[in-house]
């Protein structure tokens, strides 16, 4: 069978009534918000009105105070931990209490202008104001003092959980009662893919903070002994805040758009002032100490995602992203290739992710970089080409990692082989 057409199948089996799991083989047996978000932009190559649907039921999760959760628990979810029980989060306890990265007003717009259909547009339309408010939760519960970058209080948050951009923050967490053997994750992956048991311990302690002060938004960001700006979370917000005013724009809403537009100058600022001038990077904030996180993350790239200046004013990024290239046989590692800390096959310690691989792509064709983006576009499709839709990938071999038949590496496929504009 052709690829495009296996992609669509990973992409059918891993359907469940309106949302599509992440995998089917049992390691992801809910609704993750940003994958559900990528997961959209393949479901539009095939059914545009099925992609809207897997928008729409992860917006039916919204919380009444505006956040987005990271997960959406819906039917059996026996085989994950920590599971509904355990979060005991939101209006129907079928959630968890945290969020993920915005990405999806840049999918919604993206989609808008990619469907001529009328009926289409309108349903993704009605979602505005529920990316509206999404976005307003974010900045009040994340960015209580109005610096601009907005923080996370969970690794989990970032969607990059085992990052070594998190060690240092996380050591500093009191690990709690060991849940080694409560773990799912590596009954499905192979455990020197995954997080370690320490870094376990630390995220269900965190998890148990939460729950324990009722996920309440006023007080997460004070309790949480995690909290870290993000750079990667930020610059993915801001590119979503400029992808919101396009939408608010579209919805004739003068004031949400002033709103917006505030919180997009404030963000903006603050990205730039995470630019570390002596190691031409952008870095994360751990921001319970005010100490810059000297890690160089993918999140540091991102950006370039954010903001079409970026390569024309700080150069040495993208010289930086072409030096990892040349240290591995494909892009792009999610952490420098040259650091002790690379792990080319652990997680978010040096695999590739093809969704981030689609936002660089699409932040070097907007930074003037076509000829870049296109080197990492193939390298993307060549990844799937040779070793399927696998959840990650060894960036200097090749091997297919994690979980096998993932919903968004099949979306980025069907996207990416689309879009070579
Ligand atoms: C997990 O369970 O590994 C997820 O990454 C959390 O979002």
């Amino acid at each position: 069978m052709e690829l495009k057409q296996q992609a669509i199948e990973v992409l059918r089996t891993n359907n469940r009534n309106g949302y599509t799991v992440p995998t089917a083989t049992g390691l992801y047996p809910a609704q993750w918000n940003w994958d559900s978000c990528f997961t959209a932009l393949g479901l539009a190559q095939f059914d545009p009105p099925r992609a809207v649907v897997e928008l729409e039921t992860l917006f039916d999760g919204q919380w009444l105070d505006g956040m987005v959760p990271q997960i959406l628990f819906r039917g059996d979810d026996s085989s994950y931990f920590p599971n509904a029980s355990v979060w005991q989060a939101g209006p129907t306890g079928r959630s968890s209490g945290i969020t993920q990265p915005l990405v999806a007003a840049t999918v919604v717009r993206r989609l808008f202008e990619h469907s001529p259909e009328p009926a289409i547009r309108q349903r993704l339309i009605a979602l505005v104001p529920k990316l509206l408010a999404w976005h307003r939760w974010c900045y009040r519960a994340r960015d209580p003092h109005g610096t601009g970058l907005v923080s996370i209080i969970h690794p989990w948050e970032s969607g990059m959980d085992n990052s070594p951009v998190w060690d240092d923050a996380l050591n500093a967490v009191e690990p709690g009662p060991s849940v080694a053997h409560l773990r799912k994750d590596t009954g499905f992956a192979a455990a020197d893919q995954r997080p370690t048991a320490p870094e376990y311990d630390r995220y269900i302690n965190l998890v148990i903070r939460f729950r324990d002060v009722g996920y309440r938004l006023d007080r997460l960001y004070d309790i949480s002994p995690f909290r870290a700006a993000d750079i990667g979370f930020n610059a993915i917000l801001q590119r979503a805040n400029q992808d919101l005013l396009f939408l608010l724009a579209v919805s004739s809403d003068a004031a949400g758009a002033t709103e917006i537009a505030v919180m997009e100058r404030a963000t903006g600022d603050a990205i730039l002032r995470c630019w570390h001038a002596e190691d031409g990077f952008f870095y994360s904030v751990d921001a319970r100490s005010g100490a810059v996180i000297r890690k160089p993350g993918i999140g540091g790239l991102l950006p370039l995602f954010a903001d079409a200046a970026i390569a024309a004013r700080y150069p040495r990024l993208v010289q930086r992203l072409e030096s990892w290239l040349n240290d591995v046989t494909f892009a792009v590692p999610s952490f420098d290739p040259r650091r002790l800390e690379f792990e080319p096959r652990r997680y978010w310690r040096g695999p590739v992710w093809l969704i981030a691989n689609w936002m660089l792509i699409d932040g070097l064709r907007r930074n003037g970089r076509p000829d870049l983006a296109e080197r990492i576009r193939c390298d993307s499709l060549a990844l799937v080409e040779r070793a399927g839709f696998a959840e990650y990938f060894d960036p200097l071999t090749g091997e297919p990692l994690g979980g096998s038949r993932f919903s968004w590496t099949a979306a980025m496929y069907l996207h990416l082989s689309a879009d070579t504009e």
